[in-house]
């Protein structure tokens, strides 16, 4: 990669350029210009009711609504008082269209044999029945409708098969990333008080067995709401069985998934959720505490990623496309853009288990050569290590199929964008650069492909019916090229409605920080941006103490809570730092208790004791000791100033506020690692 200046330049010169859909691409896509874009766009606004109404009749649904929206800030009803359910429109409706034999899953597993990788496809049909199998194996366990059932697994077909047999009998899925460890894990069971848990024994990464069920016992000790675990058999790893309920293990027995399917019936009619029913928690990291549980309802969510699903990736069903997004399902982006929003559009989504390079750096392109890939999303972080690893790994292979790329979870440098234009895209694909968030459960702010022009590191414009905006504190609306606060004004069909057992920390973070003049609050998202003379938004980061590291969130406190909890800490600060391939990577200061060596084997034993208490994507990527913390005189740390040396700048702020000048040239001496 070029040097640090030179990139810089580039970047510069990369972002004043502009690029249009070819008139080929817009001449076959749902939104084939500029005009007809503004249009939707219009519509939406004048007409929001209309608007997703209509979206909502290409969907099934058991009972109309009477309303399209209730709204009472900050609380939302969309399409009050039908009914629906969210497997049924996934699975059910394409069977029952006469689609059963069509793919709708296509996996493929991490380990390769005699240049081979274990491939899955599952149709419609086959969804059907094991979606209805394994909800009535749930249903044997005592789960009913209302129910939070934990999933902790593998990126296998049975992870899908999970969820969706969830949303089959109405009881809201908690699923959780396969890379936290133990104590996430008992954290987030306990909050969703679940008493049936899904994991397996392992999954492979990198070659690797990943002990999920290992972490899940470790989990238990720790539990007092869970009754059952269900594992599902994927490595053959060794583990420890309950058989009986054990007191040791919290009273909970293990099944196997198999042993309770085999004797499940293949009949089990979708239930009829209310628009507002529950359909998942998903825990996401804040500025505070511990991470908070976004609720998601059955309605809204369901019309808003059906439709941006369709439009931003340019889906139709009988173009013989092949969608793949390469994120994990414990994070939003796999919930919302590999199952929820793309099945009903009926274009085959690819489920992939294991790391981009592995076997060899070249595997994502063997993935995109063998499936014909038509629609590829992925992160920045993923782009940058691709560049890093060489052309040559993209290079071997046939991109060709390749039609629309897309990139989600942090901003992307006009670099990165240009290298995925021209060595992924053969400066022919356009890419969607997708900006949004747990809470938002669908994309808000992203180019259409056949539509938008598009410049390097811009999100370029809202989703029609998104109303968002860059304010100052004061909620006043900023000129453009000025930066401020990122939010989003009215109500859209996908958006978070609470966050598990907690309104007030919802109302604080979410709908206390803006107002208009009106008092009318707006929801505040957490990220800076700017919007430029034609419109388009570029998001800046977040401007609270949350970090995105290689495009996965979390909070600094988390982190600090975390080392703390090791013996030799007494006081921690976390800050983020620049990383050239993660985008964020984490700077740890810390003060240790006497008696306790600042050397490179404590160093190691922290970042070892953060991933188990987190999970390794927490790990810090430079830890530093420190006498103390440079502080306010109110006791406040001057994160500022730790930035300012996690990124090796002399600090150029205002520093007469720090209680101790000296603890701040110590921690600038002190050896970096
Ligand atoms: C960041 C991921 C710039 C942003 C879907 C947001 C982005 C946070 C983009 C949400 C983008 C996501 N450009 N930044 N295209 N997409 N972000 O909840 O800071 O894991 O607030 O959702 O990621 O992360 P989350």
């Amino acid at each position: 990669m070029p040097s640090d200046n030179q990139s810089g330049i580039e970047s510069i010169l990369h972002e004043n350029r502009t690029f249009a859909p070819a008139a080929e691409f817009a001449a076959r896509s749902h939104v084939g210009s500029a005009d007809a874009r503004d249009a939707m766009r219009k519509r939406a606004q004048d007409d929001p009711d209309g608007f997703w109404s209509e979206v909502a009749e290409e969907l099934d649904w058991f009972t109309p609504w009477s309303q399209t929206l209730e709204w009472k800030a900050p609380d939302a009803k969309w399409f009050v008082g039908a009914t629906t359910n969210l497997c049924h429109n996934c699975v059910d409706r394409q069977v029952a269209a006469g689609f059963g034999d069509q793919t709708a899953i296509i996996w493929e597993g991490e380990p390769v044999e005699d240049g081979a990788p274990e491939i899955r496809n599952l149709t419609y049909a086959d969804l059907q029945r094991e979606t209805s199998r394994f909800a009535n194996a749930l249903k044997s366990l005592g789960v009913s409708r209302g129910d939070i059932v934990t999933i902790y697994m593998p990126m296998v077909p049975e992870l899908a098969i999970a969820m969706l047999a969830c949303a089959r009998i109405g009881a809201p899925h908690s699923i959780i990333f396969g890379g936290f460890s133990a104590s996430a894990i008992a954290d987030r069971v306990h909050d969703a008080s679940s008493k049936v848990l899904i994991t397996a024994d392992g999954g492979w990464r990198r070659g690797g067995i990943v002990p999920l069920k290992d972490n899940v016992d470790k989990a238990c000790k720790k539990n007092d709401s869970l009754d059952h675990v269900v594992v599902l058999k994927r490595c053959e790893n060794d583990i420890t069985w309950h058989a009986e309920p054990s007191t040791e293990h919290g009273g909970k027995r293990d099944h196997w998934w198999s042993d309770l399917v085999d004797n499940a019936s293949d009949d089990c009619p979708c239930e009829h959720m209310d628009s507002e029913d529950l359909l998942f928690v998903l825990y996401t990291s804040g500025t505070t505490g511990k991470p908070k549980g976004i609720m998601h309802t059955t309605g809204g969510y369901m019309v808003h990623t059906y439709l941006t699903s369709k439009i931003t990736f340019d889906l139709r069903p009988d173009d013989d496309q092949v969608y793949w997004c390469t994120a994990d399902i414990g994070w939003i982006t796999g919930h919302s853009y590999i199952i929820y929003g793309v099945l009903p559009n009926r274009v085959p989504s690819i489920m992939y288990e294991g790391a981009p390079n592995f076997p060899e750096a070249d595997r994502f392109w063997d993935i995109v050569a063998r499936h014909k890939v038509t629609q590829f999303y992925t992160a920045p972080t993923a782009i940058r290590a691709f560049m890093k690893w060489g052309d040559e790994h993209p290079q071997k292979h046939d991109l060709s199929s390749l039609r629309v790329l897309g990139t989600v979870g942090e901003p992307i440098n006009p670099e990165a964008w240009m290298w995925y234009h021209r060595v992924i895209g053969s400066e022919c694909c356009p890419i969607v650069d997708t900006w949004w968030q747990t809470e938002t459960g669908g994309h808000m702010i992203t180019p259409m492909p056949g539509a938008t022009d598009a410049k390097p590191g811009s999100c370029t414009l809202p989703f029609p019916g998104v109303d968002a905006v860059i304010v100052n504190d004061k909620g006043e609306e900023q000129p453009a090229n000025t930066g401020g606060l990122l939010a989003i004004r009215k109500p859209w069909p996908s958006m978070l409605r609470g966050i598990l057992g907690d309104r007030q920390r919802f109302i604080d973070t979410y709908w206390s920080t803006i107002r208009n003049a009106d008092g009318e609050p707006y929801y505040f998202a957490g990220d800076g941006a700017r919007r430029d003379e034609d419109g388009y938004f570029w998001i800046m980061g977040r401007v609270d103490d949350v970090i995105n590291v290689s495009g996965h969130r979390l909070g600094t406190m988390e982190v600090e809570s975390a080392l703390v909890s090791h013996d030799s800490v007494v006081e921690s600060a976390v800050v983020g730092m620049p990383h050239e391939i993660k985008g964020t990577g984490i700077a740890a200061f810390c003060t240790l208790a006497p008696g306790h060596a600042p050397d490179d084997a404590l160093r190691g034993a922290l970042r070892d004791h953060v991933a188990k208490e987190i999970g390794a994507i927490a790990k810090p990527d430079m830890i530093r000791f420190t006498d103390a913390l440079p502080k306010t005189r109110s006791g406040k740390i001057m994160r500022r100033l730790l930035r300012d040396i996690a990124e090796g700048r002399e600090s150029v702020g205002d520093t007469t506020t720090l209680e101790d000048y000296t603890v701040l040239a110590k921690i600038r001496e002190s050896d970096e690692g």
